[in-house]
């Protein structure tokens, strides 16, 4: 059994398949798509000799022959140095405007990978494969392609949508527990901004929200995957709607810059931008404060940072941090806020005397 979700884009449309043991069936669903030609499978250090045999095989299964390359596991991979070993592997291998490119991993190998592939022979296509649930549920969906620069995160990308995503839920026992629970964090973000019913599941379920191989874990994924499509769907470009699965990165982002992307993985920074955006909700845009407590709890029992974490960092660094955020207009940080849970509104401006005043509640 397994779930497909449309992402609705005119001739650019593509599906997700959400399922157990679709790996095996990568090669076949490229071929449905009419991927037929010679592919480059992309992967990381840690993926590849655990799923890199089982991709190929099934890709050759399906009389399409590829060629791998392999980058190291990590965020430091998001280099044009490294691109540019792509782009070498995709020459040597001969590919041509035929061939397709195959991303296996987490975010990092999409987002290197799909650029490759939106930017060699002026755009070839590719498929997502995400092995860790934050590409899962978000970066492997709806075309954010692009590598990092010494000056910051993802400064140079493309959107390039991909023809096909394949998501093995049977990929996720191997992630370590850590980059798991970073995951939960973007799914609890989806129930905050447009579903309270998957929240009061994840609230419902508690820790055994992280069993992966759980009854109901196919369908949450599925759910976050129906959201992002239809968030895609409507505006591919973030000119609008898009912007609302910003919730919780402006601070998140910021904390990861001010400290160096060291000291917490993604999601953990966004689980305290969440915190902190909850708090500023209760101020600004009526969220109950009960639901700010619910928050919390359903963070803190995912086993996610929240409030003191932030206790030794300077305001002014992580405050000049969110100006030079990359949604800011004219340095002035643009927060997504909650009505309630389940319904979000973006780009709202905070004075700065609130922005402070929530930071210093989030010390205590
Ligand atoms: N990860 C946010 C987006 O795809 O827009």
């Amino acid at each position: 059994m397994a779930t497909t979700v449309d992402v609705r884009l005119g001739d650019r449309s593509y599906p997700i398949w959400i399922g157990r043991g679709l790996l095996g069936s990568l090669g076949s669903l490229c071929r449905e798509r009419g991927l037929t030609g010679h592919a480059l499978l992309v992967t990381d250090s840690g993926i590849a000799p655990l799923y890199g045999e089982a991709a190929a095989d099934s890709l050759a299964a399906a009389g399409i022959a590829s060629a791998a390359a392999v980058v190291p596991a990590g965020e430091a991979s998001k280099t044009h140095d490294r691109l540019l070993e792509l782009y070498r592997a995709a020459v040597e291998a001969g590919l041509d405007r035929s061939s397709f490119v195959v991303a296996l991993g987490g975010g990092v190998v999409g987002d290197l990978a799909g650029f490759m592939a939106a930017t060699y022979l002026r755009g070839v296509r590719y498929v997502q494969v995400p092995t860790s649930l934050l590409a899962m549920v978000d970066s492997s969906v709806g075309g954010k392609t692009g590598v990092d620069l010494p000056w910051g995160k993802n400064l140079v990308g493309a959107f390039h949508q991909p023809s096909l995503v394949v998501v093995d839920l049977d990929t996720l026992p191997t992630l370590p527990a850590a980059e798991f629970r970073s995951g939960m964090a973007e799914v609890v973000k989806y129930g905050l901004i447009r579903d309270a019913s998957l929240f009061g599941t994840i609230e419902r379920l508690g820790p055994a929200a992280l069993d992966p191989a759980g009854a109901t874990f196919e369908e949450v994924v599925a759910a976050c995957c129906r959201h992002k499509a239809e968030v895609v769907a409507a505006d591919e470009r973030e000119g609008g709607l898009r912007a609302t699965l910003n919730f919780g990165h402006t601070l998140g982002h910021a904390l990861e810059a001010a400290t160096g992307f060291a000291r917490w993985r993604h999601g953990e920074a966004v689980a305290i931008g969440m915190a902190y955006a909850a708090r500023l909700s209760v101020r600004l845009t009526g969220l109950p404060p009960a639901d700010h407590d619910r928050i919390l709890s359903v963070l803190r029992g995912l086993g996610l940072p929240t409030t003191s974490a932030v206790a030794d960092l300077c305001w002014s660094e992580v405050a000049a941090a969110m100006a030079r955020d990359k949604k800011a207009a004219g340095r002035v940080p643009r927060f997504v806020l909650l009505e309630r849970i389940g319904s979000a509104r973006y780009g709202i401006e905070v004075p700065a005397e609130v922005l402070k005043e929530a930071w210093d509640a989030l010390r205590q």
